[in-house]
């Protein structure tokens, strides 16, 4: 099935024809991106996870950090916080991505993960006036061709909603300091809940973690009045997680899902290629995206 090449491959979107991106049902893009063609910017939206979807999984060999790695700085936290949040990385993260274990299996221990991690953030009592200093001094860096994807939906008038299970004021940070938080980006995730005096003494809202951005996408969509009457949704994201982050969607018509498969390419593979319509493996840039929606738009 990978080696038929279609007309639209070979001439329309030459990207999809790169052997990093991997197609269950190749017929079934095109039709999708044809469909969303014919529909118009006017009723496309972008749903996109943000830690390893929005941003690169590696640069020059080292681990690009996450919204919550970049909070491991002197400036916020001290060495035994760094200690603790480090081994927990080590224990949860490799069931984050277990692909021998069901989303409902991983659902409590995620929640154990980030309730834990939170907690030790209040504890150190981050300032608030200290998060931008420690987003410059991280590694923290968006993939190669980022600036083409948020500023043509800029253009275009097409709302970006990243959805991300990170944590939101950081990830503000992030976009604000590359230039591209532009009035079309809508943000659900993690954000902090600060004192009079610039403390953090709590996170906002519902926890949002890897599994369970079904709900909170269910119980923000009536607020983003800017996304609805869009039915057509392209949605990229990096855990199978993220799947769910179009779920608040009503009346949706058409869904290209775009994975980035970063780790454990071998062993998660065969459950990207049955859940992801289009699977970039090893792929730290935007280009498969960004030309898919030249496509449309
Ligand atoms: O933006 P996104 O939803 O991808 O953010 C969640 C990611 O942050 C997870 O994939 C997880 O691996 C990572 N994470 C982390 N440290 C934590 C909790 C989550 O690096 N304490
Ligand atoms: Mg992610």
């Amino acid at each position: 099935v990978l080696a038929i090449w279609h007309q639209l491959t070979k001439t329309e979107i030459p990207e999809l024809a790169k052997c990093s991106v991997l197609m269950r049902e190749r017929s079934r893009v095109e039709e999708t991106i044809h469909a969303m063609q014919r529909a118009g910017v006017g009723n496309l939206q972008v749903i996109s996870d943000f830690d390893m979807t929005l941003t690169r999984f590696a640069h020059n060999g080292k681990r690009v950090p996450t919204t919550h790695n970049i909070l491991d700085n002197r400036l916020l936290i001290n060495e035994d916080c760094t200690k603790k949040i480090r081994a927990l990385l080590n224990t949860y993260y490799p069931i984050e991505i277990d692909p021998s274990r069901s989303a409902e299996e991983k659902l409590p221990l995620m929640v154990e993960w980030w309730t834990k991690v939170h907690e030790l953030l209040i504890e150190q009592r981050i300032r608030k006036d200290m998060l931008a200093q420690a987003v410059k001094e991280s590694s923290a860096m968006l993939r190669d061709g980022y600036k083409v994807f948020f500023d043509h939906l800029a253009e275009q008038q097409i709302p970006l909603l990243i959805f991300s299970a990170g944590v939101g004021d950081v990830l503000e940070e992030v976009i604000q300091q590359n230039h591209v938080f532009h009035p079309n980006v809508h943000i659900i995730s993690n954000y902090m809940d600060f004192d009079q005096t610039g403390v953090l003494r709590a996170f906002k809202g519902q926890l949002i973690h890897t599994f369970n951005k079904r709900e909170g996408a269910l119980s923000h969509a009536a607020g983003l009045t800017e996304l609805q009457g869009r039915p057509n949704v392209l949605l990229l994201g990096d855990s199978l997680g993220d799947l769910t982050m179009a779920d608040g969607v009503s009346e949706h018509e058409n869904i290209l899902t775009i994975g980035f498969l970063n780790d454990q390419v071998e062993e998660r593979k065969e459950s990207y290629i049955n859940s992801f319509d289009i699977v970039l493996v090893k792929d730290e840039t935007m280009d498969v995206p960004n030309a898919v929606l030249r496509h449309i738009t």
